[in-house]
């Protein structure tokens, strides 16, 4: 096991408070058993969103998804969407967080350790902290290598879910990609396309024009949908399309997106180089200044007409 670097901060060791089946409770307390239901089995929901001076951006939608998530793998969140966007930020004001992380999830709990949970309590917790860029190399563009695990079909696992089981092996193909000295890995999918990041969606450019894998094995991205419509409002042609690996040395540019990466460009997937370029640089600007509420998608619609 890796030893913790001096300047490791555990994330159980933390001061502030947690949100808690429903209470406010001391960071260090917000403590679940070890014969956890969910922990065995991999069947906790999650999101991972960010707010923006003091603005959960799209939290609706995250907490939609997480109530969807929750659905696919067969259990209903108690926490209603509506009360969830309420606690993320009470939350973060508990915490005196405006611009954050924020962790919302919901798991199966104690009460019953078999393959069967049927009566196992679904508890739910919300969590924020202070967390940067996702990526330290972000800004000069990150390298990522080729994962050696693929996702699944979503005839063997609800691959649309936002759920830890899903992860196992998106940590696997992290650390080894982090022992090579990369920053992430790109997973194929089953059929052998390119799907996505370990934990973002990917975009390639060619020709001016943005080509992304479609999402039909793996997490359709929040972030990768406001993209698409950034794209689209400055009238960039986007194309959905199931996309090769051989493919990737024909485009220019690359990038990918999640709410904890935001826009990050790519300076080298799967041997490849790219050059992080202007379409990328202006969606990235663009994503920045729309979380912040400074810019709408009518007025780059507009800028991009008179352009
Ligand atoms: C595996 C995976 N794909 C894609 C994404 C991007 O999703 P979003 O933009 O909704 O954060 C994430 C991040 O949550 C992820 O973990």
């Amino acid at each position: 096991m890796a030893a913790p670097s001096a300047n490791f901060v555990p994330y159980d060791d933390r001061d502030g408070w947690i949100w808690l089946d429903g209470k406010m409770v001391p960071w260090r307390d917000a403590k679940i058993h070890v014969l956890t239901h969910s922990l065995h089995y991999g069947s906790c929901v999650f999101e991972g969103e960010r707010a923006y001076d003091g603005a959960v951006f799209r939290s609706n939608d995250h907490s939609k998804r997480l109530h969807k998530s929750a659905e696919l793998v067969g259990y209903k969140c108690p926490v209603p969407v509506a009360e969830l966007d309420k606690i993320k930020l009470e939350v973060m004001e508990k915490n005196g967080l405006a611009d954050c992380y924020i962790r919302a999830f919901s798991w199966r709990g104690s009460e019953m350790m078999g393959v069967s949970a049927q009566q196992a309590s679904i508890r739910t917790c919300v969590a924020v902290w202070h967390w940067g860029n996702y990526f330290a190399d972000k800004n000069k563009g990150i390298r990522v290598t080729m994962s050696d695990w693929k996702r699944p079909s979503p005839e063997t696992i609800p691959s649309a879910a936002k759920a830890a089981g899903l992860y196992m092996i998106c940590t696997m193909s992290k650390h080894k990609a982090e022992a090579e000295g990369f920053s992430d890995a790109l997973m194929l999918d089953y059929r052998g396309y390119v799907a996505e990041l370990t934990g973002a969606n990917v975009f390639l450019i060619r020709d001016g024009a943005i080509h992304t894998p479609t999402p039909d094995c793996f997490l359709n991205g929040l972030t990768r949908q406001t993209v698409i419509e950034l794209a689209k409002a400055r009238g960039f042609e986007v194309i959905e399309r199931h996309i090769t690996p051989e493919e990737l040395s024909t485009f220019s540019e690359c990038f990918i997106t999640g709410s904890a990466a935001e826009v990050t460009p790519v300076a080298e997937m799967a041997g490849h180089h790219y050059k992080p370029g202007n379409i990328t640089g202006a969606l990235a600007d663009d994503y920045s200044q729309l979380v912040r509420g400074k810019i709408s998608l009518e007025q780059i619609r507009a800028s991009a007409k008179v352009a």
